[in-house]
């Protein structure tokens, strides 16, 4: 009974690992897979492939207030984020300027190409990020000099969804010539970025968070700066990335871009049911706290640690009962270690431990969040007995 449930309408409330493709994208596809021509060719089939990925350009570059040149399509956020960090280390500049500034709570993408950075004679400067989500900005303001390179800060967290102040940093940035590049894949479809208003040199995006298909990203890179490639081997992307194009997720991102621009991504809606989760499940489950509550949030975003119930297990109850959620970020699930932001906001290892992560999208009703928060209180009820039970016969053993 339980099964035919879970198998008829399982319930996925995980939109920042990534968000189902929008129903006009799938009606499009059809048509978009029969452009099939490679871009590089000259050809009638070439140009009409050419044509996609113009538009698609366009229609990005309008959505972040871009030139389309300033645009390197990609597989994603993880090698755009790559592509700036590892790419800046070989420029001019990096010969006299040896340090980074980043933060703790960066996506694992940024993380472990700032540690390529630190094995190439680089020194990374971590500024702190307090309880609330709030960057220490006196630490910020301490760190700026002219030995720093560059600045990589994420714009909003997948796993919190605390909203940095970009444009406030980039401004302070500009008085020591330091290049600045944020990670911007979570923003889209949930906040605008702009870039000229946030001010930044660099930008990633990815467009499976945003309702397009999965394996397409844009780099943004400020008119002038040149990278070098991270791929090499082809002149796609004006010589900034090599390798055939990915059309059909371009024309889908272009798609999206378009429909982003046109509408207030449902801003409101996403928040007042964001705003309806939390206050249910706090007053309705004991020992239940938000984090990040106080600093300035996404929308969609809501991350919980519930006392004395393991977040891995909650998930594995809840996905049972047919709810797809999160204890993190998805490239973290199935793996024991606590979340690295949750540490780096000051939680202790036990606390991070008992973390759920729900970030709900455009399709989100209320009848899903009740759904989930009558779920959970019986299985936030049934573990913390079982924990209770294995501590007592852990000390009856002892
Ligand atoms: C903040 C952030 N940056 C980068 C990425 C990586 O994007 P992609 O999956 O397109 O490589 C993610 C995806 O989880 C993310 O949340």
């Amino acid at each position: 009974m339980l099964l035919c449930a879970v198998l008829k309408k399982p319930i996925y409330l995980d939109y920042n690992a990534t968000s189902p493709v929008h129903p006009e994208i799938k009606n499009h596809l059809p048509e978009w897979a029969g452009i099939w021509g490679n871009p590089s060719s000259i050809h009638g089939h070439g140009r009409e492939a050419k044509r996609i990925l113009r538009e698609a350009r366009q229609a990005f570059a309008d959505l972040i207030g871009a030139n389309p040149l300033e645009l390197i399509f990609t597989s994603g956020g993880s090698e755009a984020n790559n592509t700036v960090i590892k790419g800046l280390l070989e420029s001019e500049a990096a010969k006299t300027r040896k340090q980074i500034i980043s933060t703790r709570v960066e996506h694992p993408s940024v993380l472990k190409s700032l540690e390529y950075a630190e094995a190439h004679g680089f020194e990374i400067k971590y500024v702190d990020v307090n309880s609330s989500g709030h960057l220490d900005m006196d630490q910020y303001k301490d760190l700026l000099s002219d030995q720093v390179l560059l600045i990589t800060i994420m714009a909003a967290n997948n796993e919190t969804g605390n909203i940095f102040p970009i444009s406030k940093m980039t401004e302070l940035a500009k008085k020591h010539g330091i290049l600045f590049h944020s990670d911007a894949v979570q923003t889209m479809g949930r906040m605008a970025f702009n870039v000229e208003k946030t001010g930044v040199d660099f930008a990633s995006f990815s467009g499976h968070k945003f309702y397009a298909l999965k394996g397409v990203g844009v780099l943004y890179s400020r008119r002038g700066q040149n990278l070098p490639s991270l791929i090499h081997g082809g002149g796609q992307e004006r010589g900034r990335r090599a390798g055939t194009e990915n059309l059909l997720a371009i024309a889908s991102l272009g798609y999206m871009a378009k429909k982003l621009s046109a509408c207030d991504l449902h801003r409101e809606s996403m928040m007042l049911l964001r705003d309806h989760f939390e206050n249910r499940v706090v007053s309705e489950i004991a020992g239940v706290q938000v984090i990040g509550k106080e600093g300035k949030r996404l929308p969609n975003t809501t991350s919980l640690v519930v006392a004395g119930v393991s977040g891995e297990s909650m998930l594995m109850s809840l996905d049972v009962r047919g709810y797809s959620v999160s204890t993190g970020a998805a490239c973290s699930s199935g793996n024991p270690e606590p979340s690295h932001v949750l540490l780096a906001m000051g939680l202790t290892e036990d606390e991070a431990h008992t973390s759920l992560r729900v970030s709900i999208g455009w399709l989100t009703t209320t009848e899903e969040i009740d759904g989930l928060v009558d779920t959970m209180i019986p299985i936030v009820d049934h573990l913390r007995k079982l924990s209770q039970r294995q501590n007592l016969e852990a000390s009856v053993e002892a």
